[in-house]
């Protein structure tokens, strides 16, 4: 009979393996059942603060999660892993959320400055909702900052490519796009947003919308216009377009990005309703 170094036979060591394989199963059946339960606690959860018109987002709640794990797991030996598996976990609890409560996307459109990006990052962090930054996602593609693609191949150019990716995202579910601000005054893109998505009008003050962009020189529409009376007067030309394609209204001025992104929640969910 061959005996390996701890003095077990063979088949006595082939046991042990078995049995910690099986415990290991057992174990993943664990996880598999406390997961299934976290995620229909998350669904009580969603229906009670629909039920009792609870505010959606609860940022401070989210941080006393952290918090109490960040407790639970301190000195452990696999705080790390555990951690990161808890992230994961948080991430996927969210994108259940975001799955309930928008099944189709959201679509950002508004005047420079009215703060479609600073709402998207918001939104992603709280939804972990993948985020279509359409200026970003161009500049990319051309490889040139969007002043360079103004002054190489005009606007038009740079119209047509929001008009493409727009039609793009019609093969995408459940994503943030955030358009540039031109993006919603053709009619044709209007169409191409509203296809799998619910236009989100977000809207702010001259004054505001001024002190927003003043530092930046990132929009050649603003470019050597960078004063309330341009700004007051190219929102008032575009006003009714941007107005006929929203879905829904949100003001910017004076308001948190939280109070912004739950007003946007409960407008959105009403709509549904409706
Ligand atoms: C534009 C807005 C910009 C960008 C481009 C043109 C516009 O996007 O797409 O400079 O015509 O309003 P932001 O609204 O994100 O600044």
């Amino acid at each position: 009979m061959l005996i390996n170094k701890i003095g077990k036979a063979d088949g006595e060591k082939m046991n042990d393996l078995e049995l910690y394989r099986e415990q290991l199963a057992l174990c993943d059946d664990k996880i598999i059942d406390a997961l299934m339960e976290r995620n229909s606690i998350i669904e009580k959860i969603m229906a009670y603060k629909e039920e009792y018109g609870m505010p959606i987002l609860q940022p401070a709640q989210e941080e006393k999660q952290e918090r109490r794990l960040k407790e639970k797991l301190d000195g452990n030996k696999y705080q790390e892993e555990i951690h990161d598996v808890f992230q994961r976990i948080v991430r996927n609890s969210k994108r259940i959320q975001a799955r309930k409560l928008f099944s189709y996307n959201l679509v950002l459109i508004g005047f420079m400055g009215a703060g479609k990006s600073t709402v998207s990052d918001y939104l992603s962090t709280m939804f972990a909702m993948n985020i279509v930054e359409m200026d970003q996602v161009i500049a990319e593609r051309e490889e040139m900052s969007i002043p360079d693609i103004f002054a190489t191949y005009g606007e038009a150019y740079f119209r047509e490519s929001e008009t493409k990716l727009l039609i793009e995202m019609q093969s995408r579910k459940n994503v943030i796009v955030s358009c540039g601000g031109g993006a919603a005054l053709r009619k044709e893109n209007v169409v191409e947003m509203k296809k799998n998505g619910r236009v989100i009008l977000l809207t702010a003050s001259p004054e505001t919308v001024y002190e927003r962009v003043k530092d930046s020189d990132e929009r050649p529409v603003l470019n050597g216009n960078k004063n309330v009376e341009f700004i007051a007067d190219l929102m008032e030309k575009r006003r009714e377009k941007y107005e006929a394609a929203a879905d829904i209204v949100v003001q910017t001025d004076n308001k948190t990005v939280l109070q912004i992104c739950e007003e946007l929640i409960t407008k959105l969910t009403e709509m549904d309703a409706e």
